[in-house]
C-alpha cells in the first residue's frame, strides 16, 4: 500500500457546510441503513397505521463504561492499591474502554485545552485553510480519513498534529491562533504523556509483565510516538442519517480522549449494541488500541467505537494517541505466547499498520482481524 499525495475529491469542510444553514444532509454523508445510528424496527400494527414510526430497540440508557478513581494507585494502602489495579484489569479485559478520575491532570488545563481548540475551529475559514492537510502525513486541518473515491464521508472536521517523538514535533505546523494554543497544547501534551505512562505501567503489571514492558515495547520514553487528533463535530440537520465518525478501532497503542463536557456522542460497541458513553466531569476516556491487542496477544482487545452527531450542539473532542515508535516491529509478548495460546498476530511496524486506515478510512476491526487470518494461513 502506498501513501497517497492528494485527496481524491475536492475537500468539503463540514463545519462550513453546517454553518451555511442547509436543512438536509448531502448524499455523500448519508450512511447505508445498517450503519445509521439508530437501529430501528417497525412494529407490525403501528407500521400499518403509521408507516413512519420508528421504535428504538436498543435501550442501554442506564449502562455506562466503567469509571475508575485513580487516587489510590500510589497510596500506601496495599489493599486499596490492588483493588484499583484489579478494576483497571477488569475494564481492560471486559470493555477495552473506561473513564478515569483523579488522574493527576489539572482540571483547568483540560478546560483550557478544549477551549483553545474550540477557538481554533471558530476562526475564519481562511485562517484554518492555511493548515489544510494531505493524506501523505495527515498533519494539519482535515475533513476526511481515507482516500477512497466516492466514499461516504463522516460529519466532522479535525486537526492532527505530532507531539512525540520530538523530531516530528513542529510547532510551526500547529495553529498560531488562538495565541495561547501552542503553549497550552505543549503543556497539555506533557501531562497526557505522563498520564499515559502511568496507565501503561498499570496495564503491564496487570498482564503479568515487567512494569516497563509496554513502554519499552513502544520504544521507551524518548522514542515513543504521540499524536493529537482534535475532532470537531458540527451540528447536523439530519443526525439519524449520518455519523460524526464511522465505526473503527484505534490503530495505535492506547487513546486518551478528552470528550466535550456538555455533549455526548461517543458510542462503544458491546456485542450487537452500541453503548453511548456518558462522560463524567473532569474524566478522561481511555481505550485500548490495536497495538496493545497485538502485544497482549488479545488478552486485551481494541474495541470498535463511533461517534453520533446531533442537531443542537457542536461537539469538540481531543483524542491523544499513545503509539509505538513507528519503525519498531510490534508482535505478541513472548510471555503471553504459550502452546495453548500461540501468537495470534504476525509482526508489523506501526508505520506499515497505519497505512490501512489512512488509505481505506475507518472500517471497524477489519485490519487487526486481517492480521490474524494471515497468521493462521502461515
Ligand atoms: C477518534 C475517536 C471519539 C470522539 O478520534 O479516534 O474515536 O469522541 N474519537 O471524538
Ligand atoms: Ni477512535
Amino acid at each position: 500500500m502506498m501513501a497517497c499525495q492528494e485527496w481524491p475529491e475536492p475537500v468539503i469542510r463540514v463545519q462550513a457546510l453546517a454553518e451555511s444553514g442547509l436543512t438536509t444532509v448531502p448524499e455523500c454523508f448519508i450512511k447505508p441503513r445498517s450503519q445509521r445510528p439508530i437501529n430501528t424496527t417497525l412494529v407490525p400494527n403501528q407500521a400499518k397505521s403509521c408507516p413512519q414510526i420508528n421504535i428504538n430497540i436498543n435501550n442501554n440508557d442506564n449502562i455506562n463504561i466503567p469509571v475508575i478513581d485513580m487516587k489510590h494507585v500510589y497510596c500506601d494502602d496495599k489493599r486499596l492499591r490492588e483493588e484499583t489495579l484489579e478494576r483497571v484489569s477488569e475494564a481492560c479485559r471486559e470493555w477495552g474502554f473506561f473513564q478515569v478520575v483523579n488522574h493527576g491532570v489539572e482540571h483547568e488545563l483540560m478546560r483550557e485545552a478544549r477551549e483553545v481548540w474550540r477557538g481554533f475551529f471558530h476562526q475564519p475559514i481562511q485562517v484554518k485553510e492555511k493548515y489544510a492537510n494531505s493524506p501523505l502525513t495527515y498533519e494539519g486541518y482535515g475533513s476526511r480519513l481515507g482516500v477512497k473515491k466516492g466514499a461516504i464521508l463522516d460529519w466532522s472536521d479535525y486537526f492532527f498534529l505530532h507531539y512525540l517523538p520530538s523530531s516530528l514535533r513542529d510547532q510551526a505546523k500547529w495553529p498560531a491562533l488562538p495565541t495561547s494554543l501552542r503553549n497550552v497544547i505543549a503543556e497539555y501534551g506533557e501531562e497526557i504523556v505522563k498520564l499515559g505512562g502511568r496507565i501503561l505501567e498499570i496495564m503491564s503489571i496487570n498482564l503479568g509483565l515487567r512494569e516497563d514492558f509496554l513502554l519499552n515495547a513502544f520504544g521507551g520514553e524518548s522514542d515513543l510516538g504521540a499524536c493529537l487528533r482534535v475532532n470537531f463535530y458540527p451540528k447536523c440537520p439530519q443526525p439519524d442519517l449520518t455519523l460524526g465518525l464511522s465505526s473503527h478501532s484505534d490503530p495505535g497503542g492506547m487513546t486518551i480522549l478528552l470528550p466535550d463536557e456538555n455533549v455526548s456522542g461517543l458510542q462503544v460497541r458491546r456485542g450487537e449494541d452500541w453503548i453511548t458513553v456518558k462522560p463524567v466531569p473532569n474524566a478522561f476516556i481511555i481505550n485500548i488500541g490495536d497495538q496493545i491487542q497485538v502485544l497482549s496477544n488479545a488478552v486485551y482487545k481494541s474495541i470498535e467505537h463511533r461517534v453520533i452527531v446531533n442537531s443542537d450542539k457542536d461537539r469538540v473532542s481531543l483524542a491523544f494517541f499513545y503509539n509505538p515508535r513507528s519503525d519498531l516491529l510490534i508482535q505478541p509478548a513472548k510471555e503471553l505466547v504459550t502452546e495453548d495460546k500461540p501468537a495470534l498476530y504476525s509482526p508489523m511496524t506501526f508505520d506499515e499498520y497505519r497505512l490501512f486506515i489512512r488509505t481505506k478510512g475507518p472500517s471497524g476491526k477489519a485490519q487487526v482481524e486481517s492480521l490474524t487470518s494471515k497468521c493462521d494461513s502461515n
